[in-house]
């Protein structure tokens, strides 16, 4: 299994605001909303998020949301999972920005994309911050607007 760890990246203040800062000025007055995926997801969405000045939806694993949610599956490697959002999180016609730490198969933002959409929202662009290119995550999120800042 390819396992990157992000630790050093956050725990480093300038590396970490230029991520940050990056998505934000590329975003800024083009997003209502900031969707991130558990759980590094969190950590760079809600970050821009308050760069953005607009409100992070957290996505979760199903199962850790307390209220009432919409639920979309996705395949891994070798199994299926689900993800959730709050059913009442993202409005109708809200311009959403899907924020995530790694691209790897596409799975994660493909179901995320769902539940935006499913929400009656538009996703405007996904951002990664590392996209893992023998996977072809990217395949997946044909026809959406997808950044990344590294390539392995
Ligand atoms: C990792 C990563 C992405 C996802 C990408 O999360 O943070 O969210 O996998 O993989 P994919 O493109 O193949 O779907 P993980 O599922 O390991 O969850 P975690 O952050 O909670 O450990």
């Amino acid at each position: 299994m390819l396992f990157k760890d992000f630790t050093p990246l956050l725990g480093d203040g300038a590396a970490l605001r230029q991520v940050v800062d990056d998505v934000a000025r590329r975003r800024q007055g083009t997003v209502d909303v900031v969707v991130g995926m558990e759980a590094r997801g969190f950590i760079f969405g809600a970050a821009v998020a308050y760069a953005l000045g607009v409100g992070f939806v957290p996505v979760r694993k199903a199962g850790k949301l307390p209220a009432g949610t919409i639920r979309a599956d996705y395949t891994l490697e070798y199994a299926t999972a689900s993800l959730e959002v709050h059913r009442d999180a993202i409005l109708p016609g809200q311009r959403v920005l899907v924020m995530d730490d790694v691209l790897a198969t596409g799975g994660t933002a493909e179901a995320t994309c769902r539940l935006v959409e499913s929400c009656d929202a538009e996703v405007v662009a996904i951002e990664i911050v590392v996209e893992i290119d023998a996977l072809r995550g990217r395949d997946r999120l044909a026809g959406r607007d997808v950044h990344t800042l590294l390539h392995v």
